[in-house]
């Protein structure tokens, strides 16, 4: 008898009992079911309702996440009856298009089969769209993170397309299968080319982001059952592409080029042209993604709702943990209300947890 998953699954069963509002009784009988369950098999299978409750309530626990306000508002899909690489391949193929909802973006995520001693369902990517890297003579081509995995598929015959903004190909895994590769179809990838609300020749640059992230490297555990497959989306925080993927050094380190065509001194620190780059670059994120009608939230906003979350959690009587450290945005983090409070990191379970690269 399986005595820790027993223990972890009475603890999850509890909690969501009390929380819906189930009976003693109920809570009774389902938690006989679940200990002949693991009795017989070593496992036991959620029911729909607590798959749902389990996704979204892992969303709450998100210390990281600014989002959270919306986690009841998860999008849940269940896919546990589905095994092959071609199955696993079509239930992504609808995530994105049911997400992407041509700009509405609908926080989404889709589960599959759970890990069982003998069953296993890995996604590759980290997330279902990512811009490939290429490491050449002439330096890197395109995101700088995606150069390992990049290397992986191409060893699995994927073809180099040496461009900035490649998106990778899908790599499913079933069990201990070589792993699947899937180009996704060009529809189902919603893009944004970003530009300047006044910088006409901000355009030149030719830059562009995808719409939707979706994360897919990442487990879901509920009650002592691991989801190794199990890809959310909810929508970007302007800054995660203006702050980040486009301006750190070892992204696309786009702030020299950005400064210059400012007109500003890139070789003095005390003009502040690094900052004025990332206001102007986050001005025209947040710009192009609202007049494409994509779904996208400024830091401000999204640190309001993390507020209202927050307040909504204490009438709860549920205390909100987090880590600080990745709750304030890179962008005037001082001017929220997250740099000035305390929170504590403690994990709370159901979460969605990092999982060892199946690959390297
Ligand atoms: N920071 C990641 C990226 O830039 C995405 C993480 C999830 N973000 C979100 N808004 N749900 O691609």
């Amino acid at each position: 008898m399986n005595n820790d998953l027993l223990k972890e699954a009475t603890e999850f069963i509890c909690t969501f009992y009390k929380e819906v509002n189930k009976t003693a009784q109920e809570q009774e009988n389902r938690l006989y079911e679940i200990t002949q369950q693991i009795q017989n098999h070593g496992f036991y299978e959620h029911t729909l309702e607590e798959l749902e409750y389990g996704a979204k309530v892992a969303w709450r626990n998100s210390n990281r996440c600014i989002g959270r306000l919306f986690w009841n508002h998860l999008n849940v899909i269940d896919q546990r009856h589905l095994h092959t690489e071609e199955e696993i391949r079509d239930a992504l193929f609808e995530h994105m298009e049911y997400a992407t909802n041509s700009g509405r973006i609908r926080p989404t995520i889709t589960i599959f089969p759970q890990a069982t001693p003998n069953k296993k369902i890995r996604i590759w990517n980290h997330q279902l769209v990512r811009y490939a890297g290429y490491k050449t003579e002439q330096g890197v081509i395109g995101d700088p993170g995606s150069i390992a995995f990049t290397e992986i598929c191409l060893n699995l015959g994927w073809e180099p397309k040496y461009g900035k903004f490649d998106v990778l190909p899908l790599v499913i895994q079933v069990n201990n299968h070589t792993p699947h590769l899937f180009e996704i179809p060009k529809h189902l990838i919603l893009e944004v080319p970003i530009r300047h609300p006044q910088y006409e020749w901000f355009e030149d640059l030719q830059l562009k982001w995808y719409a939707v992230p979706m994360i897919s490297d990442m487990c879901l555990e509920i009650g002592g059952i691991t989801y190794t497959a199990a890809p959310f989306n909810g929508w970007y925080m302007g800054t995660e592409i203006g702050a980040r993927n486009l301006a750190d050094e070892f992204q696309y380190n786009l702030l020299p080029q950005i400064g210059s065509l400012m007109g500003l001194d890139i070789k003095s620190n005390i003009t502040l042209w690094k900052d004025r780059a990332l206001l102007e670059l986050n001005t025209a994120v947040l710009h192009s993604f609202k007049e494409d009608g994509v779904s996208i939230v400024d830091h401000h906003t999204a640190a309001q709702q993390f507020k209202l979350f927050e307040e909504k959690e204490m009438e709860n009587g549920r205390s909100v943990t987090g880590d600080w450290t990745w709750l304030i945005p890179p962008l005037a983090p001082a001017a929220t209300h997250i740099f000035h409070n305390h929170y504590h990191n403690e994990i709370v379970k159901p979460n969605y947890f990092y999982q060892l690269k199946p690959y390297e």
